[in-house]
């Protein structure tokens, strides 16, 4: 149907879009209690290694592969190796999508909720034991948080069915100095509560005896989550990337910008859960339990209450647009389908997962395995299994099967750029990242018997 395909219109909207990809629950939400539950400052040190050393190259991947073949996943395998299994690879990154998409719009649900509580005047008991009978009576609820999830999942299919330019590019250009203004406003206060400084030797002060080879798996995987790569969505951003555009000062400045939120977001919280005399480790539910506590003890704990959760929509909503975009791109371009009806098929067919997920919170007992439910088996396997494993395809791709010569042109922008730094990219992508994300995978999958 239609043949010419949409572009970012500036560089700095496409460091926008992607960083807003990036730049998630997976840095908010995820990334401090994952860093609480695996060491504190032994898990950043580690997760700042992955980052530069396999997260950037990857990311740079991403980008080529995208931009050389302009087209999604699925169809940028195709034209790059015709005729070979390697749209394979692109399978895994839709599947990754639906996998995503279904836990993180739960998630992304109950910050809308917890907005709404906030703004309507607070919490029933703003004790420990009342917040958490209220949070898991809540997400275990059924409708509620169906009801929240799916606002959301609209709000995103909206903003992905207005287009590249019109739709994420403009959105991202607008939320995403919010999301910063509010952030180092909240760290601000952070910090300045009593007693802070222990959280930040938590964050900063690392203790090497903590590392072990389920801290290093966690650490790739919350790094491939929050990069938001291993799955084509930054295959598929690239390819509406500007061909005078330079590849691999974006994916550098993209991930500088992911992980400076990461820390930031270590440091609004964990300042505060010391300064109140709180465990670090508290599980997925952190932010919801953890941080309403703290913001009712707080002066001016409903103000900045709100604002948090307003940062948490935010930065759930700039990276649900860019996986919906994924599997709309592949419908649209694949299927030739309408960019509508392939929005409506994406948001739907998702939808149906991610109200499963929901509903293995509590309703549906049935939907677990042995301890797990849906929710849970779907959020530990994206980031530690799917990503790293698409991840790894990626980089044997680009190192492997695509000629030296076209990445190389690729990057240099068909010479025009130096690309200094090509070699060691090179032997990144061939040698050092593949190996170390094998064998963290399988160590940390516990292939080797010592894992875990
Ligand atoms: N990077 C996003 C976050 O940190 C999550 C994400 C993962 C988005 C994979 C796209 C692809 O929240």
């Amino acid at each position: 149907m239609e043949t010419k395909r949409e572009n970012f219109g500036s560089k700095i909207g496409v460091i926008a879009a992607a960083a807003g990809s990036a730049i998630g629950l997976g840095n908010i939400w995820r990334f401090p209690y994952v860093a609480g539950e695996n060491g504190g400052a032994a898990f950043l040190l580690v997760y700042l290694v992955f980052v530069v050393g396999i997260g950037v190259p990857v990311m740079l991947s991403e980008f080529v592969i995208g931009r050389r073949a302009q087209s999604n996943p699925v169809g940028a395998f195709k034209r790059l190796a015709p005729k070979s299994l390697w749209p394979f690879a692109g399978f895994v990154g839709i599947t990754a999508a639906f996998t995503i998409l279904a836990f993180y719009t739960t998630v992304a649900g109950w910050t809308l909720e917890y907005l709404y509580l906030t703004l309507a005047g607070g919490f029933d008991k703003a004790d420990k034991a009342g917040l958490t009978s209220q949070f898991s009576s809540f997400i275990s609820s059924g409708p509620r948080p169906m009801f929240w999830q799916m606002i959301f999942m609209v709000m995103t299919a909206y903003i992905v069915l207005k287009g590249v330019k019109n739709g994420i590019e403009k959105y991202n250009k607008i939320l995403m100095p919010l999301l910063f203004g509010i952030l180092i406003l909240l760290v601000i206060r952070s910090l300045t509560l009593p007693n802070s400084f222990e959280g930040v030797h938590f964050l900063f002060a690392p203790d090497f005896s903590k590392i072990n080879a389920e801290v290093l798996l966690q650490a790739l995987g919350q790094s491939f989550f929050s990069l938001s790569i291993g799955m084509g969505t930054l295959i598929t951003y690239g390819s509406y990337i500007n061909k005078k555009d330079n590849l691999s000062s974006t994916a550098f400045s993209v991930s500088v910008a992911d992980t400076l939120v990461a820390v930031l977001a270590g440091m609004a919280i964990f300042p505060a859960v010391f300064a109140f005399g709180i465990t670090p480790e508290a599980g997925p539910s952190l932010v919801f339990i953890t941080l309403p506590m703290i913001f009712s003890q707080m002066a001016g704990g409903q103000f900045f209450e709100i604002i948090f959760f307003v940062l948490l929509a935010i930065a759930a909503l700039t990276s649900t647009i860019s996986v919906l975009e994924v599997v709309v791109a592949y419908l649209s371009e694949e299927l030739k389908l309408s960019r509508a009806k392939s929005t409506l098929i994406a948001a739907g067919s998702i939808s149906v997962l991610g109200i499963l997920c929901t509903l293995s919170q509590g309703p549906l007992p049935k939907l677990s395995i042995g301890g797990m439910n849906l929710f849970d088996i779907l959020e530990a396997t994206s980031a530690t299994i799917l990503l790293p494993l698409g991840g790894l395809f990626i980089v044997i791709f680009v190192g492997w099967v695509m000629k030296k010569e076209t990445v190389f042109a690729e990057i240099t922008n068909e010479g025009s750029l130096k690309g200094r730094l090509k070699m060691l990219y090179l032997i990144i992508i061939r040698f050092i990242a593949p190996v170390a994300i094998a064998l963290v995978f399988l160590n940390g999958v516990g292939i080797f018997g010592y894992g875990g």
